[in-house]
């Protein structure tokens, strides 16, 4: 579905990676497409247990394509693929463990919200720069980032654009644990395999029991959705857009 992305299966683990390391992983309607795929796939085949997602060494993911944000904004696309790709993200009834090295931006942090556990490189940083961009937090942020960082340091990120490298990232809650750029894989496979030996129907209520009301989080991601829409074609917006297209030209 996308030459960008993989999906591989290893054991009772299904292990998804961004694969387009030129543009530092920045996520394509293809790539939105084919991960939603790969979560929905996952969540109804009983012999997968737990999802890994990874991105390339250096970039986890720079975030949305801006290309396809200016496409909506200028273009009347209407970004089907990443609201899709939210709802399985908001939906998903088995846990994901990711693994960050690098570049985490906007989406590619928003992400982690919604994984279980997130192990990150001491070179990995994470950023939204949604309001400098003239846009809003999207995929649920504004409701899971105070809830797990406390409102201030979402603030922080979300509406200050403030990095959070890797410790800070840990230490504000944002992830669980950081790991040298080595052992990155083998630590979130070896996560992902402690998950996959746990007995799955007391795994899958005790994660339920755990996350915020699953309505609440779609019904925050359709709500920010609409102003997300909105600011998409705002002239804040668009001069945003431009300015990165332009940026190295002349
Ligand atoms: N959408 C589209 N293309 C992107 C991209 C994005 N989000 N992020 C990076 N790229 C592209 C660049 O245009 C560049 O392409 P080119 O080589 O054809 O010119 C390539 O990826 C490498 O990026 P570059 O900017 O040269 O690398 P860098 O290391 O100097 O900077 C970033 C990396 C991520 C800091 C910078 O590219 C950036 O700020 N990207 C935008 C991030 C963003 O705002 N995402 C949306 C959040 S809501």
């Amino acid at each position: 579905m996308s030459e960008h992305v993989s999906v591989e299966r290893r054991g009772a683990i299904q292990i998804i990676r961004m694969n387009r390391p030129e543009k530092k992983n920045a996520i394509t309607r293809a790539m939105y497409a084919a991960m939603a795929k790969a979560l929905a796939e996952s969540d109804a085949d009983k012999t997968i247990r737990c999802r890994v997602l990874f991105g390339v060494p250096g970039a986890f993911s720079s975030g949305n394509d801006l290309a396809d944000f200016l496409a909506v904004a200028t273009g009347g696309e209407d970004g089907r693929e990443v609201y899709d790709f939210l709802m399985a993200l908001a939906r998903s009834e088995k846990p994901i463990v990711s693994g960050v090295d690098g570049l985490a931006v906007g989406i590619g942090t928003t992400i982690h919200l919604h994984c279980d556990l997130t192990f990150a490189t001491p070179e990995a940083s994470f950023r939204t720069p949604f309001v400098d961009l003239g846009l809003v937090p999207e995929a649920g942020s504004s409701l899971l980032a105070p809830a797990i960082m406390g409102r201030q340091q979402a603030f922080a990120l979300l509406a200050m654009g403030e990095a959070f490298p890797a410790e800070r990232a840990k230490a504000a809650g944002l992830i669980y644990e950081v790991v040298e750029v080595s052992k990155l894989e083998e630590t979130v496979l070896a996560a992902a395999e402690a998950i996959a030996a746990k007995p799955p129907e007391a795994l899958r209520i005790a994660r339920k029991l755990m996350r915020a009301p699953r309505d609440a989080i779609v019904a925050r991601i359709e709500e920010e959705g609409v102003h997300f829409r909105q600011r998409l074609t705002s002239e804040e917006a668009k001069a945003a857009f431009m300015a990165f297209m332009n940026r190295k030209k002349g």
